[in-house]
């Protein structure tokens, strides 16, 4: 495992700010009428103004540069002429590098106005932003009780089944889709596990850089991968959501290298302090 320098993770927070940027950038844009391929084109512009590159385009001969996945579509969507609708759940995934170091982050949202939105469409994508948040926060405070890795997969799992029991209609984690070791590389061990395991993974400890990245569905776990070679669907239709959040873990604790914020918020919502390496840009 590539345990990350101060100085090191501080390269990743550049490249985590322009994939920050970018996809503030496509959240803007999306509105019906818009295709998937126009937000790719936003984002493109934005990494490339930014002097970065993006990471998707290429890798393992993937053709653009942010996956773009709607409905049953729950990540590896292909970015093209699909034509966004009021009501449709759309996940949007970047990743970009700066100076060798990489940022992933994704977010999923509802198109249009709130009067087309199916309240339970909307109940996935707040449980799906949530568990990530909870993954993250639970990273935080198991790096400072010398926890291991698995407390991520804890916390999304039990977010999932927090939402069923407070009344919401149930959502599964999808199956063998996880987080990943970043850095160096888009992809790196350890994999980040959404769902609760008896293998509980490395010690949390500093320089430790992973992107938690729930994928949660209203139907079944189970995907299937289209004829494309990419686009990874529920196997039953059912509307999935995907968030991620590239994360540094340091001395003084976690740091969101993705959120312009650096996790302030949301973490600091879940009584976690964000202990960044140096002042906020
Ligand atoms: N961002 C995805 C992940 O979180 C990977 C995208 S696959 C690619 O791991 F081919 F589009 F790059
Ligand atoms: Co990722």
């Amino acid at each position: 495992m590539e345990y990350k320098r101060p100085e090191q993770v501080l390269l990743m927070r550049r490249a985590g700010l322009v994939v920050a940027e970018a996809l503030a950038a496509v959240r803007a844009a999306v509105r019906p009428g818009v295709t998937t391929g126009d937000l790719d084109d936003v984002a493109a512009q934005v990494i490339r103004d930014a002097g970065a590159v993006p990471s998707f385009l290429g890798y393992h001969g993937y053709p653009r540069t942010l996956c773009t996945s709607v409905g049953a579509e729950v990540v590896h969507g292909i970015p093209g002429d699909r034509v966004l609708v009021a009501g449709d759940v759309l996940s949007v995934d970047c990743g970009a590098v700066v100076d060798g170091w990489h940022g992933d982050a994704a977010f999923s949202v509802l198109v249009g106005d709130p009067e087309h939105h199916d309240p339970a469409d909307v109940a996935l994508v707040e449980t799906t932003r949530a568990s990530m948040w909870e993954g993250i926060a639970a990273l935080a405070r198991g790096l400072a009780q010398g926890q291991r890795l698995g407390v991520v997969g804890d916390a999304v799992e039990g977010c999932a089944e927090e939402a069923a029991a407070a009344g919401g209609a149930p959502l599964a984690v999808v199956d063998g889709y996880v987080g990943h070791g970043i850095g160096t590389a888009m992809h790196q061990p350890p994999e980040v596990l959404n769902h609760r395991s008896r293998s509980r993974g490395p010690k949390l400890r500093p320089g430790l850089c992973v992107a938690v990245e729930p994928m949660l569905s209203r139907g079944t776990a189970d995907t299937d991968v289209l004829e494309d070679g990419w686009t990874v669907v529920t196997t039953d239709g059912s509307r999935a959501a995907h968030w991620e959040h590239t994360v540094a873990l340091g001395e003084r604790g976690a740091w969101v290298l993705t959120a312009e914020d650096g996790g302030a918020a949301e973490l600091g919502a879940r009584g976690v302090q964000v202990a960044p390496l140096a002042p906020l840009a």
